[in-house]
């Protein structure tokens, strides 16, 4: 087979250009300071004894997760979690099942692994939640993976168990397992369930600590699985990140024992935002859009259609970034971020409007 050119535009743009005085382009919280936890000199260390996870990281974990030790698998980031579990579950030829529109490298993964990607849709028109007809029309008898995020990215559409588990139950029907990607979950808050892990046995969950609490730095990420999968997994980081890097590790434990404060952080930057964000949407007739109930990004269709103007005028004039809808495939979409602190947010979604008055 030839060797196969891959790469994530959409990775090189957040990294390249969504940086802004006014970033309504990040799905993340802003960067959680090392000053908001109580780490002394004497938690760190450099090296220890971490093989498959260290000890403590590893039971702080399943605690704060509620899930089972065995069944937890500390990866590094989601994004690893989803490669890693791609690569325990395709091989080349197979049939892939993602949502649509979807986080882009989810789509990239999946091409990577050499399988045909299929795609089933989250309509706009139904709040992205799932359509149905869709989904089980992309299934075949060669599918091994369903694909999804929950939170929804880019909508933040928050699916319910019984979508879940009925998800579960079509890809069980052709022997699939439904991977669910909860790196958003948290920013539920209040209305946030259990994670899905355990709603079916072909379920597997990843997830992180890094957007919703701003903690990306500390690449605490982890895969729920059942038992025998889990060990799978494991010795297949062998091959990737042989061991996590340590003084992350103690990192995350710190964060873990301290998780009010990470928690308290987030509610106080995203409670206020979200308020702000509501009432720009109500105001805003050149926006198709629903209130966000959850989460830290929404999905508005531009009625005018003028997205790549939008975005262009907005960065050059009013030092602000969106992303644009094309990179999740809807082109006449922006995605808004209120992950930054309550004022850039409030004074971004201004010039936003600015921005939508030149192209409206
Ligand atoms: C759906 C989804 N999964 C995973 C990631 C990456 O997460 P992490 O930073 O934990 O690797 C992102 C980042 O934007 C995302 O949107």
């Amino acid at each position: 087979m030839p060797p196969q050119i891959v790469r994530s535009d959409y990775m090189h743009w957040a990294k390249t250009l969504q940086s802004a005085p006014y970033n309504l382009g990040n799905s993340g919280l802003s960067a959680c300071p090392l000053a908001c936890l109580p780490v002394r000199l004497e938690d760190l260390e450099l090296s220890g004894p971490s093989f498959y996870g260290w000890p403590p990281l590893q039971s702080a974990l399943a605690a704060h997760l509620q899930v089972p030790q065995n069944c937890l698998v500390q990866s590094i980031g989601t994004s690893l979690a989803n490669h890693l579990a791609m690569a325990a579950l395709l091989e080349p030829g197979d049939d892939v099942l993602i949502e649509a529109p979807a986080y882009e490298l989810l789509v990239t993964t999946a091409g990577y692994f050499r399988v045909n990607v299929r795609r089933f849709q989250r309509p706009a028109a139904l709040n992205f939640q799932i359509d149905w007809e869709s989904l089980e029309a992309g299934l075949t008898p060669r599918t091994k993976l369903v694909v999804l995020t929950n939170l929804h990215n880019p909508s933040s559409a928050l699916l319910s168990p019984e979508s879940i588990r009925r998800a579960a139950a079509l890809a069980a029907r052709v022997g699939a397992t439904l991977l669910i990607d909860e790196v958003y979950f948290d920013a539920a808050f209040d209305c946030t369930p259990h994670t899905s892990f355990g709603l079916a046995d072909n379920i597997l969950v990843t997830s992180s600590l890094t957007k919703v609490y701003g903690l990306s730095g500390i690449r605490c990420g982890w895969i729920l699985a059942q038992p025998e999968l889990a060990e799978r997994l494991w010795r297949l980081n062998d091959l990737f990140g042989v061991i996590p890097a340590h003084a992350a590790e103690r990192l995350s434990v710190v964060v873990l024992q301290h998780f009010i404060r990470v928690a308290d952080r987030a509610r106080g930057i995203l409670n206020p935002n979200r308020e702000a964000l509501n009432a720009f949407l109500a105001s805003r007739t050149d926006l198709d859009s629903t209130p966000l109930t959850a989460g830290t990004v929404t999905f508005p269709r531009v009625r005018s259609g003028r997205v790549t103007e939008l975005c262009e005028i907005l960065r050059r004039k009013y030092d602000t970034t969106v992303v644009p809808g094309h990179f999740f495939e809807r082109p006449d979409h922006i995605r808004i971020g209120i992950g930054r602190d309550p004022v850039e947010t409030t004074e971004g979604l201004r010039r936003l409007g600015l921005a939508l008055d030149e192209v409206r």
